[in-house]
This record gives structure tokens, sequence and C-alpha cells, in this order.
């Protein structure tokens, strides 16, 4: 074997050890995660329980002071609780098994608008999705996407006297196809949308919009796991728009 060939097979093998290596450590990483948020809860239901049981005991013997205090204690572990909670399922997105079927996605996404209408009656939404989307992808965590996408669509135009949601297809730019999730509502600050789709990464504030920031990690992870890609556009008070591909 010419020499050049060596160092070529060489070369490839190192790099393959390095990607093994760095599998590794992600998945190390990742079950690292898991366990750490599991067993944050138990320590965190009892901080929760003996501060309402201290509530209903001493409650009525306490100054007005103490008492607000014990119930900032409380507000407090719940919220910590649901962000250890949306961390675990951000983990088992990542660690579930995957399946590949056809998907219908505007089967689901009928499904995800019609929910989140019949828990906000009071609400006029237009909600318009296209028919005949499919794709090919694990129908749970599909489903799991669209309903992040459709919600934030949701809840970010709950200013909007008239407030529109769009669920379409497109193309991404070599052509291939893609979906679209636009809305007529409060959209973000372009140059900070790099921060859309990390951890805990808000635009907004939570008295505006509720929220803990994991929604978009989450498609993201979705989106990926199937080899697709995700990005979006928005304007400050001019809506936003989320496309993926599912690979
Ligand atoms: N449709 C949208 N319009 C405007 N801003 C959005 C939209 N979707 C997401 N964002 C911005 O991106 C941030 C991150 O979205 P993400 O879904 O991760 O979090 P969240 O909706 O605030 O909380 P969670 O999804 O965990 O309940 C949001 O807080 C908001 O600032
Ligand atoms: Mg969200």
């Amino acid at each position: 074997m010419a020499a050049s060939h060596v160092l070529l097979a060489r070369a490839i093998r190192r790099h393959e050890l390095i990607e093994h290596a760095l599998h590794d450590t992600n998945r190390e990483l990742e079950s690292f995660s898991y366990s750490v948020s599991h067993d944050l809860r138990a320590p965190l239901r009892s901080i929760d329980g003996f501060s309402q049981a201290l509530v209903e005991d001493a409650g009525p013997t306490l100054d007005e002071r103490s008492r607000s205090h014990l119930e900032r204690i409380r507000s407090a572990t719940q919220r910590m609780g649901r962000l250890i909670d949306d961390l675990l399922a951000l983990s088992r997105v990542t660690r579930a098994e995957m399946k590949r079927e056809r998907v219908d996605v505007s089967e689901i996404a009928t499904q995800v608008a019609a929910e989140l209408a019949r828990h906000a009656p009071a609400r006029a939404v237009a909600v318009t999705i296209a028919p005949g989307l499919t794709a090919t992808g694990d129908p749970q965590l599909v489903r799991l996407a669209l309903q992040n996408l459709i919600e934030n669509a949701w809840k970010f135009t709950s200013r909007r006297a008239q407030a529109s949601i769009e669920v379409g297809p497109t193309k991404d730019a070599h052509g291939e196809p893609a979906f679209f999730v636009r809305d007529n509502g409060a959209g973000y600050d372009p140059s900070v949308a790099t921060k859309l789709f990390g951890p805990f990464q808000r635009l907004h504030p939570a008295s505006d919009f509720p929220g803990t920031g994991i929604g978009l990690a989450t498609v993201k992870r979705i989106v990926h796991r199937h080899g697709g890609r995700i990005w979006a556009e928005g304007k400050i008070d001019a809506g936003a728009c989320f496309y993926f591909t599912l690979g």
C-alpha cells in the first residue's frame, strides 16, 4: 500500500476513535443529567411537603411576613419541580428508542390545535393546517415537536385580537421538503435568535408569557434525532415562523 494510503487509513481510524469517544461521553453526560434530575425530586418533594405542613400547622399563629416567606418557599419549590420535570422530559427525548413510520403531520397538528382550543374556549384563533402533510419519523416525538411549536404559537398570539396560526409545507435551501409553523404574535428580536433553541433560554419575560424555556430545545433534539434541521424567522411584534425538516 502506498505511504499516503497508510496515512489516510490511520487518519480515518483516529477520526473513528474520536467519534466513538465523543459518543460515549455524550451518553454518560446524558445519563448523569437524567439521574441528577431524578434524584433531585425526592428532597424537593420533602421541602414542599414540610413547608406545606408548616403552613397548615403553624399558619394561624404566624405573622404576615413569616407566612409570606413560607408561601415563597412553596412556590419556589414548585417552580423547581417544573424545571426538573422539563429537564427529565428533554433527557427522555434523547434516550427514547426511535421508530420510523409514516406520520400524518396534518392530523397530529389538527389534534394539537383542537386540544389547545378546548383548554382555552375564550380565545378565537384562526388555525389553518394544510391537508396531506406527511413525514417519516417517530409518531410520538413528531407529536411532541408539533405540540411545542403550536403551543408557542398559541401562547405568543395571546395578546392578538385576531390571532392566526398556520401549519404548512415548504422547501429548505436544498429544495428538500420542510414544514413551517407560523403565527402573527409577539415575534422576537432577531439579533438574539441564536438563543432560541438553547435550554432555559427565553426571549420574553415570564411576566408577559409564562414558560420555562425548554420547549424549543426539545424540538431541536427531536428534529436532530430525525437527521433534520430547524430554523426560525421573526421580528418584534410581527410574528414568528419556525421551519423544520425531518431528514
Ligand atoms: N412563536 C413564538 N413567537 C415569539 N417568540 C417565541 C415563539 N416561540 C418561542 N419564542 C421565544 O423563544 C423562547 C423559547 O421558547 P421555548 O418554547 O423553548 O420556551 P417557553 O415557551 O418560554 O417555555 P416552555 O416551552 O418550556 O413552556 C420563548 O420564551 C420566546 O421568547
Ligand atoms: Mg414553549
